[in-house]
């Protein structure tokens, strides 16, 4: 009986199972890749909206808060997209011919809302919610970045698990006062910038979120209540809605305040830790936290 296959081909078939198994092995790789990258996550991606809507010219142009169209985004665990009729309140009288706005006049006319294209989307398995996180000092920037320079949106994170358990193992490099979750260029406390806090005892001895007050700019000593515009402005302040802090903190600081000086984020964020009260980070970075 003849051979059928020489000994080269012998050869040839060990080859080529090497290299089936390397390729297998490639494909691997190149699929965890592909998992985390921009392509699947859609990280940085400009999506193709109805009306292209610049947070640049809204927010940092015409100086509007977040506020203003994500109404919810303190009380709830949704930020919320703006109804058309907010749009409406100065596009019924600014820039009423121009065509990229049609699609916004058309919806106003129709009843019928504006289909926005999702940037951010959590899988549904996911719990998040955003009362939490603004509430307990954690900016719309340090996770949605410069949201006042971006002139389309896009999304400056990956929102994957790995990128929430970095923060959540380590939150204290990315709290803020309240007051500054709004504050687009937040940098944190430093030596050139330095952030005076105080903590109020609140009757029942139980401090929260609320009693804390900070401010940029060092605190006169001696301002009485009495002086002070109203006690809701007060409120605005420490909750961080409407005032801008440069030209109304050092006013609306309540008196008999022990103010602690901070030089560097890693204290301003164990002084927050403590007076948010932070979960450690064990019990942040269980499953059952995202995962319910
Ligand atoms: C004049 C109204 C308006 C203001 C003010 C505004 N936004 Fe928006 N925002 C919108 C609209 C409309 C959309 C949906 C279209 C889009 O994605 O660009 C949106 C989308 C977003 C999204 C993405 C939503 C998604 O699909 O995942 C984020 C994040 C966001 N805004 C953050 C902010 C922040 C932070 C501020 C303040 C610095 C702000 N916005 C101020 C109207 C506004
Ligand atoms: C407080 C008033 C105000 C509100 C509210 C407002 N706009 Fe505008 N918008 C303006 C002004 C003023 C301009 C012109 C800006 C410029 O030329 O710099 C503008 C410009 C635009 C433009 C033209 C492109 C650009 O950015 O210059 C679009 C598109 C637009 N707005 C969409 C929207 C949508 C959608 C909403 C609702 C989510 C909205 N606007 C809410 C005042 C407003
Ligand atoms: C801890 C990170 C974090 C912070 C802080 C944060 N966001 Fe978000 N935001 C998210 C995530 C994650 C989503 C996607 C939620 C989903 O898919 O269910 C989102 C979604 C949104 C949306 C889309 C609509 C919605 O409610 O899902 C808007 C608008 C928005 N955020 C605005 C804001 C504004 C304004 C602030 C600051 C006041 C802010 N966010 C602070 C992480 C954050
Ligand atoms: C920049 C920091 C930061 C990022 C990023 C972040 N978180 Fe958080 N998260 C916090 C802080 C701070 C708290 C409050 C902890 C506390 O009160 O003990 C929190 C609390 C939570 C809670 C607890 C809510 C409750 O009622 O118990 C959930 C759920 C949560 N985060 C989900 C997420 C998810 C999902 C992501 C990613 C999409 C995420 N977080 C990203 C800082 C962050
Ligand atoms: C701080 C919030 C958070 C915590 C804590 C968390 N996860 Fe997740 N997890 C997420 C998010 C966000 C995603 C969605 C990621 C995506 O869309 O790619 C996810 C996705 C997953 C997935 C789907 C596969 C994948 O990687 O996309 C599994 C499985 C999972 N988590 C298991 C766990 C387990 C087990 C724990 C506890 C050890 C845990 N998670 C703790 C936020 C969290």
């Amino acid at each position: 009986m003849p051979q059928i296959f020489d000994r080269s081909s012998n050869a040839l078939a060990r080859m080529s199972l090497i290299l089936t198994g390397l390729l297998i092995i490639a494909l691997g790789l190149t699929l965890d890749a592909l998992q985390r990258s921009p392509w699947v996550t859609r990280q940085g991606e400009r999506a193709d909206q109805p009306v292209p809507f610049s947070h640049k010219h809204h927010v940092q142009g015409l100086g509007l808060q977040c506020q203003y169209c994500h109404t919810s985004v303190e009380e709830s665990s949704y930020a919320g997209i703006p109804p058309t009729h907010t749009c409406m309140n100065c596009h019924s009288q600014i820039w009423t011919d121009a065509q990229i706005l049609d699609p916004v006049r058309h919806s106003w006319e129709t009843g019928q809302s504006i289909t926005w294209t999702r940037v951010h989307d959590l899988p549904d398995f996911v719990f998040f919610n955003h009362e939490i996180h603004v509430n307990k000092g954690i900016g719309c920037s340090s996770c949605h970045g410069r949201v006042d320079e971006m002139p389309i949106m896009y999304a400056q994170n990956s929102l994957q698990m790995e990128w929430c358990l970095n923060c959540h193992r380590n939150p204290a490099k990315n709290l803020r006062p309240t007051s500054e979750i709004y504050n687009m260029a937040w940098t944190g406390a430093s030596e050139l910038h330095p952030v005076w806090c105080a903590a109020e005892t609140v009757s029942d001895g139980t401090p929260t979120s609320e009693s804390v007050t900070c401010t940029e700019k060092q605190p006169a000593p001696s301002v009485q209540m009495a002086d002070l515009s109203p006690p809701a402005g007060l409120h605005a302040q420490t909750m961080g809605t409407a005032l801008s802090s440069e030209d109304t903190a050092p006013l609306l600081l309540p008196a008999g305040l022990h103010y602690t000086k901070f030089t560097s984020q890693d204290a301003l964020g164990l002084f927050l830790i403590q007076h948010y009260k932070i979960r450690p980070p064990r019990e942040l970075t269980s499953c059952e936290v995202c995962h319910r």
